[in-house]
């Protein structure tokens, strides 16, 4: 049994969504205690109320006047591409060849997948971030290397072996065999293993074969409780060539809907260029859309239509799609959703933002009983966040008149700077 620990501060959570619930969607505690015992959150609330009833020995942290937060949760990046970020101009399928297929390469020598694991799991942590939703490359011993480090730090990963076997370099390519031998023997070895979640990961329809996508989807039968994880409907060259390839599907997503691939559990990266039949199929598959605002500006792969997919009855998950992405922090990546957004005419609220990243994504991936949230009885996995850790932070912060717009501001100018803290089950893991 791990000793008692309590944090003190700002306390803010969601129970809801913003969106249809409004100010009754968020908790929030100014003067509040969070008490963790065995890594799971025990209490939440007044810190004058809970004070009194901490068992004699209990370590009290106090973070005041810091904002406590649930761990941020990433939808959607790619670990084998921490060295592609930032790389110059080209859209998605020439990024894919020029720059991805080429790093991700390295993932197949030793050392190296081992090498990212450890600095992707730095950042992630120093970002706020303690649960994301990866793909590796397509060596397994790229996912034995993420899930050892995640176990090693006790993290909730959601990770898979990308499965492709064809319109990349050979040595990029499995087979529809050996790609489903290998991901069901990682899904055997590391699937429930402590917090680690085996996602199934073809990467999208241009890089599979159709023996392949029936194999992905074969496994996403045997196994109906593992995530599925794609990308779809991402840029117009891609769809082209998508269309090209799988002649006889009504449309993109049709091409997964025939193999299996388009369920509750499926991650459908992008989503930007859907069309009427394709979001009815997505809402009748209850498959959920990963917006990933960083990645379609820099990738320059359009704007994704989050009022669209309410109207449709799409869930919807946000996502750094870290190398196409260009941030880790999902505070930025939030602040782009809102101008993503804004061209749109559309707007997004800090309360829905923060949701968004916290509870919105632990929903989206039906993991809210476990993390996202500060109730009681989740996983205690928090963020410590000071709103005013840089000076036009702070010398903005001097007219602010209340929490909303305190929170806007934090979700503007916000990014890992903020981050004063990061506790996984407990333990505090950063900054370190
Ligand atoms: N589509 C297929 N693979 C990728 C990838 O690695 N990044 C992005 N943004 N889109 C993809
Ligand atoms: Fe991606």
């Amino acid at each position: 049994t791990k000793a008692t620990r309590a944090l003190r501060g700002r306390l803010l959570w969601f129970v809801g969504d913003p969106e249809t619930m409004g100010e009754a969607a968020h908790a929030y505690v100014e003067d509040g205690l969070l008490v963790i015992a065995d890594g799971m959150i025990a209490a939440v609330g007044e810190a004058a109320a809970l004070l009194p009833t901490l068992p004699a020995g209990a370590e009290i942290v106090d973070h005041r006047p810091h904002l406590i937060m649930p761990g941020f949760i990433d939808a959607h990046l790619h670990m084998p591409q921490t060295q592609v970020i930032a790389s110059y101009g080209a859209q998605l399928m020439e990024w894919l060849n020029t720059y991805t297929f080429v790093e991700e390469q390295k993932c197949g020598q030793q050392g190296h997948p081992e090498k990212l694991a450890r600095f992707f799991l730095d950042e992630l942590l120093a970002n706020g971030t303690t649960t994301a939703v990866v793909y590796c490359s397509v060596h397994p011993q790229s996912v034995e290397a993420l899930f050892l480090e995640s176990e090693r730090r006790n993290t909730r990963m959601v990770a898979g072996k990308v499965m492709m076997d064809r319109n990349a370099p050979d040595a990029l390519t499995d087979t529809a065999g050996s790609s489903y031998a290998d991901s069901k023997a990682l899904i055997a070895r590391w699937h429930g293993r402590g917090r680690q979640l085996y996602a199934i990961t073809p990467r999208f329809a241009i890089t599979s074969t159709p023996e392949q996508l029936a194999a992905a989807g074969r496994l996403a039968a045997e196994h109906p409780d593992c995530h599925v994880q794609t990308h779809i409907n991402e840029n117009q060259g891609e769809i082209a060539f998508t269309r090209e390839l799988f002649p006889d599907a009504p449309d993109y997503a049709g091409v997964y809907e025939q193999y299996g691939l388009l369920g509750p559990r499926s991650l459908m990266g992008h989503c930007i260029h859907m069309t009427k039949r394709e979001w009815r199929a997505f809402a009748q598959a209850r498959a959920v859309a990963v917006f990933c605002p960083t990645s379609n500006l820099f990738l320059g792969s359009g704007l994704f239509d989050w009022a669209r997919a309410r109207r449709e009855g799409v869930p919807v998950a946000v996502a750094t799609d870290i190398g196409g992405g260009t941030s880790y922090s999902m505070l930025k990546t939030m602040s782009e959703a809102y101008k993503v957004l804004q061209l749109q005419g559309q707007s997004l609220q800090a309360f829905a933002a923060l949701h968004a990243i916290t509870r919105g994504n632990a929903v989206a991936l039906k993991l809210d009983h476990l993390i996202g949230s500060l109730e009681p009885g989740h996983e205690a996995d928090v963020v410590v966040l000071d709103p005013a850790a840089t000076r036009a932070m702070a010398h903005r912060l001097e007219t602010v008149r209340d929490l909303a717009e305190e929170l806007f501001v934090l979700v503007t100018l916000g990014d890992e700077r903020n981050v004063a803290a990061t506790y996984v089950m407990g333990e505090r893991v950063a900054p370190t």
